[in-house]
C-alpha cells in the first residue's frame, strides 16, 4: 500500500483528491496501485469544497505530511515559489518520492530540485505541468524516446487559448474573456503569467530540456504575450484565412534549438487552428515516427488531477523514473538556443498610416530595400486625411530585417502608430 499526502487543496487539489476517492478500486484493478489518501493540508480546512473528507485527514500544519514516515508520496499543489520549494526539498530529504503540477517552479529552480531528487533516488513527476491533462511528458519520454525531436509546437496554455477563442468566435472583450477563465479554475494566481506567455514558457522550458537534453533554458525563451492582439487583427486574421493562437515552438535547426513562445497566425484548415477554449494540442515531428499530435483539456480541476494521479500510479507501481533522466541537465549536448533575430517566419503586419495617395508604396519600398517581400495587401475604410490600418503579409523573411524594416516604417511621418505584426505558421 501507497500513502499519499496532498498539500494544496485548491483547483488541482480537488481534482486530484476526487479521482483518488473515486477511483480508487478502477486504479487498483487496472494497475495494482493500491493508493491511500492519507493526508490532506491546506491553509484554509473549514472551506467547503464539495468533497466529502474522512475524518482526521484534512490538516494544517505541512509536517504532519513532510515529517510522517508512512507517508511514501509528497503532492505539492500549491503553486508559487516559496514555499513550494522548501516543502519538495524537505520532502525529498525525508525520502519521499514528489509529484507537482508547479511548472513556475520548476522551469525556474527546477536544476537543483532535479538535482535533490536524483540524489534522494527518488522521483520528481510533474505530468500535470505540461498540457493539463495531456499525457505529453510521458509520451515525450516514453513513447517517442527513440526519436530525435525536430519540432515541438503547439497550445500550452488553456487561459489564453480560451481567450483568443471568445475573441474570435463570440467577439467577447479580453477582459471578459480572461475573467471567465479565472472563475473556471483555468488561470494562474498571477493570470499574468498566462497572458504574457509566461506559464507557455515555463512548459516549454521543461518540454525542450526533457527533448534536446539542455539545460532548464527559461530565461533563454523568446517571449511575447497576447496583450497586444486586438479585435481589429482577429478580424483582419479571419478575413485572411487564418487564426492567431499563442503557441509555443521548439524547433532543431543544425546545432540550434528554436525557442519561442508568440502569438501566431494559424492557417484556418491547420488542426492546430481548430483547438479552441481551455483545449490544448501539441504537434510533435520525431525522425522516426513522422508528425504525431496529441490534443486534450489543458487546465482544469479534474484533466489537471487526471494527470497528478497518473504519476502517483506509476511510482506506486514502481514504473517512475527515479534517475529523471536528461531533464534538468548540466550539459548542452552540444546545441545552443536560437537568437531571435536568426528566425525566418512569413509576417503580418497592420500598419497605422495615412489615408494618402503615394503611402502604400513607401511603405512598400522600405519593406522591399529590407529584403522583404509582400505577399497581400489589405486596405480598409477610407479617411481622406486621417489614418487607416494598412495590413500586409509577406513571404518568408528573416526576423532581423523585419525588426529593422518596422523602426524605419515607425519613423515615417505618414505612420502615426507603432506597426503591429504577428508570425505566420505554414509558410513558403
Ligand atoms: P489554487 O490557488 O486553486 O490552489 C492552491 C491551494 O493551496 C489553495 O487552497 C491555497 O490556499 C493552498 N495553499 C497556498 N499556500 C499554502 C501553504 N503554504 N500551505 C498549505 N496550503 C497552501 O491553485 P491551483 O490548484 O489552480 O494550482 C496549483 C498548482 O497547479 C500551481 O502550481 C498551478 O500552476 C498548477 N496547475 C494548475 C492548473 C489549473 O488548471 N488550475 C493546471 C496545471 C497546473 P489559499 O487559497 O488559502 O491561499
Ligand atoms: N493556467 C494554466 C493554463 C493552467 O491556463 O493553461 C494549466 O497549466
Amino acid at each position: 500500500m501507497i500513502n499519499v499526502g496532498i498539500i494544496g487543496f485548491g483547483t488541482v487539489g480537488c481534482g486530484t483528491i476526487r479521482i483518488l476517492l473515486n477511483n480508487n478500486d478502477l486504479i487498483k484493478s487496472r494497475t495494482g496501485a493500491d493508493v491511500t489518501l492519507k493526508k490532506i493540508a491546506d491553509l484554509d480546512i473549514q472551506k467547503d469544497r464539495g468533497i466529502v473528507i474522512p475524518n482526521g485527514v484534512l490538516t494544517t500544519n505541512v509536517n504532519e505530511i513532510l515529517d510522517d514516515p508512512d507517508i511514501d508520496i509528497v503532492v505539492e499543489l500549491i503553486g508559487g515559489i516559496h514555499p513550494a520549494k522548501e516543502f519538495i526539498l524537505k520532502a525529498l530529504q525525508n525520502g519521499k518520492h514528489v509529484v507537482t503540477a508547479n511548472k513556475a517552479l520548476l522551469a525556474t529552480e527546477g536544476q537543483e530540485l532535479f538535482q535533490a531528487a536524483g540524489k534522494a533516488g527518488r522521483a520528481l513527476g510533474f505530468e500535470a505541468a505540461v498540457a493539463g491533462g495531456i499525457p505529453i511528458i510521458k509520451t515525450l519520454r516514453e513513447g517517442l524516446a527513440s526519436n530525435h525531436y525536430q519540432s515541438i509546437y503547439g497550445i500550452i496554455n488553456g487561459t489564453s487559448n480560451y481567450i483568443l477563442t471568445k475573441m474570435t468566435d463570440e467577439g467577447k472583450d479580453f477582459k471578459d474573456a480572461l475573467s471567465d477563465a479565472q472563475s473556471l479554475g483555468y488561470a494562474e494566481a498571477n493570470p499574468a503569467f498566462d497572458i504574457e506567455g509566461i506559464d507557455t514558457a515555463h512548459k516549454l522550458t521543461l518540454i525542450a530540456s526533457l527533448c534536446y537534453g539542455i539545460p532548464l533554458s527559461f530565461n533563454k525563451i523568446y517571449v511575447e504575450g497576447i496583450t497586444k492582439i486586438t479585435a481589429q487583427d482577429v478580424q483582419f486574421a479571419t478575413e485572411l484565412g487564418y487564426k492567431i493562437k499563442l503557441l509555443a515552438i521548439a524547433r532543431q535547426v543544425g546545432k540550434e534549438i528554436e525557442l519561442r513562445v508568440h502569438p501566431t497566425m494559424v492557417p484556418v484548415d491547420h488542426l492546430i487552428s481548430n483547438v479552441n477554449g481551455v483545449f490544448n494540442a501539441i504537434r510533435v515531428i520525431g525522425d522516426a515516427v513522422g508528425e504525431t499530435l496529441y490534443y486534450g483539456r489543458g487546465a482544469g480541476d479534474m484533466p489537471t488531477g487526471s494527470a497528478v494521479v497518473s504519476d502517483i500510479i506509476d511510482i506506486a507501481t514502481g514504473k517512475a523514473n527515479t534517475s529523471n533522466n536528461q531533464i534538468g541537465a548540466s550539459t548542452n549536448n552540444g546545441y545552443t538556443i536560437r537568437d531571435i533575430n536568426d528566425i525566418e517566419s512569413l509576417y503580418y503586419f497592420r500598419f497605422t498610416a495615412m489615408d494618402s495617395p503615394g503611402v502604400l508604396s513607401r511603405i512598400s519600398g522600405v519593406l522591399g530595400e529590407n529584403g522583404i517581400s509582400i505577399s497581400a495587401v489589405i486596405q480598409k475604410g477610407r479617411k481622406a486625411g486621417g489614418s487607416v490600418p494598412l495590413v500586409v503579409l509577406t513571404h518568408n523573411a528573416r526576423e532581423r530585417d523585419v525588426m529593422r524594416a518596422v523602426n524605419q516604417i515607425d519613423s515615417l511621418p505618414v505612420v502615426s502608430k507603432p506597426t503591429m505584426f504577428i508570425r505566420v505558421e505554414g509558410g513558403d
